[in-house]
């Protein structure tokens, strides 16, 4: 039987959406606003899921400091309050969009959770707008 365990976290942060390849007026037809060249920010909120078996001694799938810890070290550390394009090095070359966004997160987890566990990353860049990812 497996069980899936989630924790929200929350960030603050700075992008802008282009191609640096592509003109400006291609980047404004395919990004609009959000080729801002002076940037603009959203509140992200995270969810961070892991799926596994009820471990028997400790009838957790996770320990939920150990989560805690591990989003507060890779995520929040990382990309609260910073300027995603200009701060982090995993988007000097990637756009930051909120897809790109949830695929670094979860890359940034997975070595720090257990092999046979499920990571599943959910991020809100609006309160409309999410996206996904389950690896793979
Ligand atoms: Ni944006």
């Amino acid at each position: 039987m497996k069980i899936k365990v989630s924790r929200r976290a929350h960030f603050n942060a700075a992008h802008r959406l282009y191609k640096a390849d592509w003109s400006f007026e291609k980047n404004d037809a395919v990004f609009g606003k959000c080729n801002n060249p002076n940037f603009h920010g959203h509140n992200y909120e995270l969810i961070v899921s892991v799926t596994g078996e009820i471990d028997k001694e400790t009838g957790y799938v996770i320990d939920m400091k150990e989560l805690k810890d591990i989003i507060k070290s890779e995520v929040e550390e990382a990309f609260d309050h910073k300027n995603l394009n200009v701060d982090v090095p995993e988007f000097k070359t990637l756009n930051p969009t909120a897809e790109n966004i949830a695929v670094v997160i979860y890359n940034k987890i997975k070595p720090h959770i257990e092999q046979d566990l499920e990571l599943e990353i959910t991020l809100y860049e609006t309160p409309r707008n999410f996206v996904t990812y389950c690896g793979g």
